[in-house]
């Protein structure tokens, strides 16, 4: 008989888990890359498109990765060996494989943000800020986030600080459960106080409430640009934490009987609040500082909204140092379940302590991490201004974000759609369930969520092939003008071997029964 669930670990309460995956769900995603995007698509464009997003997709899907894994109390790919075998095994575990890929420039923007945290109380706010390359090698004359940054990322403070971060992220996961709960109990209801704080401070802004209105105005226009689309489809399953089996992992530590209808709808609303809020927050500072965050997703957070805050009039560093507070605890809540995923999938397979679980994951998350970070501390000079980093991170992003959880969902649509039956998941869940899926969930299932998510994966895929360059080819990278064309190769080649040795190269020790659909006579 396999062990009892509880030897995994479990969930003290249901708040508990709810805290814990709202607190995967809000992070960097709410916070940095939704306002960025929502920036970029318009605004009022962008969250139309969002928001059906959600309903289609965002809460559907959330339900399925739930309820695998409260039905099999496993982990993302013993869960969907149970459900479809080695198959779905083996898309669990490019998934967590990707994640750890994701989670290794995830720490090292949450580095950044650390050093950034400091820096309020050090000299972020103070004039005379100077970078090692041009044009940032003059003195400011005012406070100057961006010159700022560029000073940070080309000293050694930043890679103490991921290492910190890595160590904060070993320590809550250290005893399982039971330490993610203690720490979401203190950093999820933190999140959302300064998140209100700063909303209020934007807002009692002379101006505050015409970025509120460009975020809420409708675009009609705007909404028939396909891209707008694909954009709001991707940002949604990242934001939700889908298709990383992260979801999954949290749901296995809940009882069988968990109403998973009931938490998918609490953490998706809880998230996608957050997010609104967080919008609101940072467009209301861009437009009463005018302030227009050009290049990548990074400058709205580290440049754009340090500058809005450092011509508050009062409380700078303390509004400075709360907001990059901020960002560090909701991506560490996100960080945490990053890593969580894959090392609850290792303790299932590898029957290892929960310290070697951890151990191969942080081995090379660290050294990930570093290369992020490092080259640029190295020689400032390197790509000419001292970021290749942040371009390496870019073009990382890039390939992971736009095809790991998206593919992922698409074929956990597919297997669990049809191999093993939207209707019997459907009956599954709602046999704990208050509010009742209806036959709505099976079509959104099998046919509505693969062909949006087949849709956006292959319009990406020909997106790449259409351009003058490969995703990043374009940028000017001196002698490092291949790592754009290694990269994807990397990832991919990293993801898919370490899913066809962890599905092929072992087996599950115990026998793993499929879970099977309530009678209909009970
Ligand atoms: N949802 C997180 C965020 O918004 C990121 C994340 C994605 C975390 C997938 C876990 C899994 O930042």
């Amino acid at each position: 008989m396999a062990e009892k669930k509880s030897n995994r670990g479990a969930w003290n309460s249901k708040l508990g888990f709810i805290l814990a995956a709202s607190g995967s769900a809000i992070g960097l995603g709410n916070i940095v890359f939704f306002s960025s995007n929502a920036y970029q698509y318009g605004g009022g464009a962008f969250y139309l498109p969002y928001f059906l997003a959600l309903f289609v997709l965002g809460i559907p899907v959330m339900i399925l990765e739930f309820g695998l894994g409260s039905t099999t109390g496993r982990a993302f790919p013993e869960a969907l060996y149970r459900t479809v075998g080695k198959k779905g095994e083996f898309i669990g575990w490019w998934a967590l494989s990707s994640a750890l890929f994701i989670t290794m420039y995830y720490v090292a923007i949450l580095g950044w943000a650390l050093g950034m945290m400091f820096g309020a109380f050090g000299s972020l706010f103070e004039a005379g800020a100077t970078a090692p390359f041009p044009p940032f090698s003059q003195p400011t004359t005012g406070p100057s986030a961006i010159t700022y940054f560029f000073n940070l990322i080309t000293t050694w403070w930043p890679l103490l600080c991921v290492l910190i971060i890595w160590g904060l992220n070993m320590l809550i996961l250290w005893k399982g459960t039971a330490t993610i709960e203690r720490a979401v109990r203190i950093f999820v209801p933190l999140m959302w106080l300064f998140m209100i704080g700063l909303i209020v401070r934007g807002l009692t802004l002379e101006g505050g409430l015409d970025g509120v209105l460009y975020l809420f105005t409708p675009d009609i226009e705007g909404i028939k640009e396909p891209t707008v689309w694909r954009g709001a489809f991707s940002q949604m399953f990242f934001s939700l934490s889908l298709g990383l089996g992260t979801m999954t992992a949290y749901a296995s530590y809940l009882p069988k009987d968990a109403d998973q209808v009931n938490n998918s709808l609490l953490v998706s609303f809880m998230n996608c609040g957050f997010e609104y809020i967080a919008g609101v927050a940072i467009f209301s500072l861009l437009f009463v500082f005018a302030l227009n965050p050009v290049g990548g997703t990074l400058s709205l957070s580290f440049f754009a909204i340090p500058q809005g805050i450092s011509a508050f009039p009062w409380g700078v560093r303390l509004f400075g140092f709360l907001f990059f507070f901020l960002l560090v605890i909701a991506g560490l809540t996100s960080s945490i379940s990053l890593i969580e995923g894959p090392a609850s999938a290792l303790i299932d397979k590898l029957r290892i302590s929960r310290a070697k679980a951890l151990s191969i994951i942080a081995i090379p998350g660290v050294i990930g991490s570093v290369c992020y970070t490092l080259p640029q501390v190295i020689d400032p000079g390197l790509n000419g201004n001292g970021t290749l980093g942040l371009s390496l991170l870019d073009v990382m992003d890039h390939w992971a974000f736009n095809y790991s959880l998206l593919t992922t969902g698409f074929v956990t649509c597919i297997l669990v759609g049809w191999v093993f039956g939207a209707a019997k998941m459907r009956a599954i869940v709602n046999e704990h369930a208050k509010i009742k899926l209806g036959v709505w969930f099976d079509i959104l299932i099998k046919f509505i969520a693969p062909i949006l998510l087949g849709g956006v994966i292959i319009w990406n895929l020909i997106s790449e092939f259409t351009g003058d360059n490969i995703y990043g080819g374009g940028v000017d990278l001196g002698a490092y003008s291949w790592i754009p064309y290694v990269i994807p190769f990397v990832w991919l080649i990293g993801a898919t071997a370490g899913a066809a040795y962890m599905t092929f190269g072992r087996s599950y020790a115990s026998p793993t029964p499929a879970p099977e659909a309530p009678s209909t006579h009970a």
